[in-house]
Formats: C-alpha cells, sequence, structure tokens
C-alpha cells in the first residue's frame, strides 16, 4: 500500500485510474506528460489488481521501439520490486499482472488472438496507427470492462484515431488535451525549447508544443511566393565562396544536375541526362578546373557514391565532400534527417534576398515538398517517392540547390586548397595537363 501512495499522477491524468471508460484519448504536445503518467498509472492499476496489459504501437521491430524502457525506469524509480522485468514482459510477481508489448502492423491473425483477454491495451503514438489497424484491434479487445488508452501528438488534421474517435467522441470515450504547462513535472529545459519555439515560429509551436494538428497551407516547406520574388535579378555578382551541389541521378529517368550558388545568389544550374559514374566524374572534375569552387556536395547515397569515389581518387578530397540524405543531421535535435536540414536551411536562405536562376522546373520542384514531423517533433519531408508520384519527376534539380546547404563553407581566402590539402588548384591542373593523364 505504501507503495502506491508515492505514485503520484498529475491531475489532468486522474480520469486515467478513477473514471470507467471505454476508450481514454489523450492528445496533445510534446512534454505533457502522457507517457510517463500512463506508465505510472498502469503500474498502479497493476499493483491493485491482476491485469492483463497490452502496450501497442503501429510498428515494433524490437522492444527497443516499445514502452518497455520507460515502463522498467518507473519500476526502478520507486522500487516497485514486485515487479519482475523480464526481456519481453513485465509480471508482477504477487498477483499476477502481465505488461505484453506488441506492434499492430506486424500482428498476424494469429498473435492477435492473444489480446483477447487484455484489460486495457495501451496504445502510444497513437498518430501513426492506421485504420487498417484499428479496425482489427477494436473487436479484439473485447473482454468486459477493458479499456483502450490512447496517447498521441497530433499530426494532420485527419489522423486516422483522431477521426474515427477524437473527433465526435460518443458517451464512452473520454477526449482530453493535455500540453507541457498542464504537466506539473515538465523539465525546466523542455519549457525553454517550448519558449524558444515560439519566438521563432509560432506555427511550428502551436504543432509541436500545442498539440495542434499541421494546417493544410502548413504542410508545404517552402513559401512559392517567396521562391517567384527570389527569381527576379537583383544581384549583379557576389564574392562569397563557390558552393557546387550535385545530385546524382539514381534511376535512368532522372538527372545528374550540378547547381552554382554564392551566398545569395545561385546563378548556374547544369543537368545531365544517362551519364555513367565517369562521366559525371569527368564533368565534376572539368567544372573544379574552370570554376575553382570552395566545395562541391555530392549526393553520394546509390549511384554517388561511385563518382565521389573516383573525384576522391583524383585527389578532390578537400573540396567534394559525401552526403547522405539520410544520415544524422548537423542539428539533429531539430532535424529528423540531413535531407530535412537542408531543405530547411534552404527554406531559411528565402527569407533573405536572395536571387535565384529563374526556371520552371525548380520552382515547381521547390513548391511541390511537403513536411512532416517524426514522434520526436524533428522535421522530415514527405518521401522523395511520393513527391515524384505528384510532380512526375523527382527533385533533382532542387535537391542539388539544397545540397549547397550540406554545411557551412567559409571563404578561405584566394588560394584553394586541393588534393592532400597542400596543392593549390592550378598546380593540380597544371601537372595533369603535362603528363596528358587525359581527363
Ligand atoms: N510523474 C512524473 N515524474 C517526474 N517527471 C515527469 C513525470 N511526468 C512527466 N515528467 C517529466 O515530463 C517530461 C515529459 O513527459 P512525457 O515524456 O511523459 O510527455 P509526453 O506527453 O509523452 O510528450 P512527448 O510528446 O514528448 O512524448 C518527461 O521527460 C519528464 O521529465
Ligand atoms: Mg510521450
Amino acid at each position: 500500500m505504501q507503495k502506491q501512495l508515492k505514485i503520484k499522477i498529475a491531475r489532468p491524468f486522474l480520469p486515467l485510474i478513477n473514471e470507467k471508460k471505454r476508450i481514454k484519448f489523450f492528445y496533445g504536445g510534446r512534454g505533457g506528460g502522457k507517457s510517463y503518467a500512463f506508465a505510472d498509472s498502469l503500474l498502479l492499476l497493476g499493483l491493485q489488481k491482476k491485469l492483463l496489459v497490452a502496450c501497442l504501437r503501429e510498428i515494433q521491430e524490437s522492444i527497443k521501439d516499445s514502452v518497455h524502457r520507460l515502463l522498467s525506469e518507473r519500476i526502478s524509480f520507486y522500487g516497485l520490486d514486485e515487479f519482475e522485468v523480464k526481456e519481453t514482459e513485465i509480471l508482477n510477481r504477487i498477483n499476477g499482472t502481465r505488461f505484453i508489448f506488441k506492434g499492430l502492423r506486424s500482428q498476424d491473425i494469429q498473435k492477435i488472438k492473444s489480446l483477447e483477454g487484455v484489460d486495457i491495451a495501451w496504445i502510444e503514438e497513437a498518430q501513426t496507427i492506421s485504420k487498417k489497424s484499428w479496425e482489427i484491434l477494436a473487436p479484439t479487445i473485447r473482454k468486459d470492462g477493458s479499456e483502450i488508452w490512447i496517447s498521441m501528438n497530433r499530426i494532420e488534421e485527419n489522423d486516422p484515431l483522431w477521426i474515427l474517435l477524437a473527433a465526435h467522441p460518443d458517451e464512452r470515450t473520454l477526449v482530453c488535451r493535455v500540453n507541457y504547462n498542464d504537466n506539473p513535472f515538465c523539465p525546466d529545459e523542455l519549457k525553454k525549447q517550448a519558449l524558444a519555439c515560439r519566438q521563432k515560429s509560432p506555427s511550428d509551436y502551436a504543432h509541436i508544443w500545442e498539440g495542434e494538428p499541421l494546417r493544410q497551407g502548413d504542410y508545404k516547406l517552402i513559401d512559392a511566393h517567396k521562391v517567384r520574388l527570389a527569381m527576379s535579378p537583383k544581384i549583379k555578382e557576389c564574392s562569397s565562396p563557390l558552393v557546387i551541389g550535385l545530385d546524382v541521378a539514381r534511376f535512368g529517368d532522372d538527372s545528374s544536375v550540378f547547381c552554382f550558388r554564392r551566398g545569395r545568389l545561385c546563378f548556374k544550374l547544369e543537368v545531365y541526362d544517362k551519364k555513367d559514374t565517369v562521366e559525371l566524374a569527368n564533368i565534376a572534375t572539368n567544372i573544379i578546373g574552370t570554376h575553382k569552387p570552395q566545395r562541391i556536395f555530392l549526393d553520394a547515397g546509390g549511384v554517388g557514391g561511385g563518382v565521389y569515389d573516383i573525384l576522391r581518387d583524383r585527389g578532390f578530397k578537400e573540396v567534394v565532400k559525401a552526403v547522405n540524405f539520410g544520415a544524422k543531421a548537423i542539428n539533429d535535435e531539430r532535424y529528423g534527417n540531413k535531407r530535412a536540414e537542408m531543405w530547411d536551411m534552404l527554406r531559411e536562405w528565402f527569407n533573405e534576398d536572395v536571387e535565384l536562376i529563374s526556371n520552371e522546373r525548380l520552382y515547381n520542384e521547390l513548391c511541390a515538398v511537403n513536411k512532416k514531423y517524426d514522434h520526436q517533433g524533428r522535421l522530415l519531408l514527405e518521401e522523395k517517392e511520393e513527391i515524384k508520384k505528384r510532380l512526375g519527376h523527382s527533385t533533382d534539380l532542387a535537391d542539388a540547390l539544397a545540397l549547397t546547404f550540406a554545411e557551412p563553407v567559409y571563404d578561405r581566402g584566394r588560394i584553394q586548397l586541393y588534393g592532400n590539402g597542400k596543392v593549390i588548384i592550378e598546380d593540380m591542373f597544371c601537372e595533369h595537363r603535362q603528363n596528358k593523364s587525359g581527363w
């Protein structure tokens, strides 16, 4: 009994333990205390009587994806030694309460039957649950008095579970919004992050921290009007270092694109179709010799990796940098991957007085990309394949431009370092012309 008294459930979540409802639907922004309160409430109820608790999510590739860890941490925090934490389940040795962990998408009919005796099903990160998963699950949780607890951070107006359960709740459904400012345990650090976000971007704040879904117009990453404005001539010359983005075609019908940018001025696109890795490396070599860029950022996923290897082998490793769109971002608290980070830098670039080469295909590509957020509220972009279906082609030109934002590039003076880092570019090309290597 003493131990149960130690578990304090924050006020907004008291209905979890005090009310009888078929569905308890809690939604809100980051840091609302949902995960902790659900875990604590389930442990409390699981101390009071024997329960079978299923902790569910759409995809659970390993137990690490589940709330197993959070429950274990809360068990140690409260010193609840009647709970035995096993690798894939948690058991109350005294009264037989059991927590099991499952991903819904991977369930076949046989496995889902094991959920028939469940007293409480907790669906965490419910924004990702599909209508199909719900339709299989709902009739399976069929024990008299059983409850389904849902915690979600809304993504868009029509998240399936929102539409099915919360948009027009019936009398057996409790719908509650809880945000970080309702959470008495919210760490100061999170509050600071929320305030900083509110100052920087009210619409991101409303979505990430206040639990609002993204509005229709908010899906687009880049403002079409700003792209149009940028496509009118205004800058004669720019002395910032030359940075080139090279997006290498992944499939037969995609193009390889070099995009040239100096600071606020993006002045040139070179588009090549159907080139193999050696041909592209040769074109890049010529561009290096002629334009002497400070950096070429090259998409090294797929075929691009081969082009990078050749250029590195030719001594250009100081100037050519491989970028992997799926890799970790420099600021990985804010961005789900490198691709999202580069594109967001590009979006911010349009807030300056910039000039972009006028090109309708580039315009369409830039305006086509939708944004989304991962479970941690980090920015992600819509899948390339999705955009391609809508546009009819890949975002090759825009990706090449986005690549120029892979890392900040500083002007290092007139001498460009190539080769092993000690050779100036004129030496490299001069030497090769003399020995007629035939690039
Ligand atoms: N009962 C509690 N005791 C101590 N700290 C708590 C408690 N509940 C919440 N917190 C603190 O508040 C933070 C946010 O809570 P939680 O992760 O449960 O929020 P959430 O609504 O699930 O948000 P997210 O969308 O970020 O997952 C936790 O990281 C923790 O620091
Ligand atoms: Mg959570």
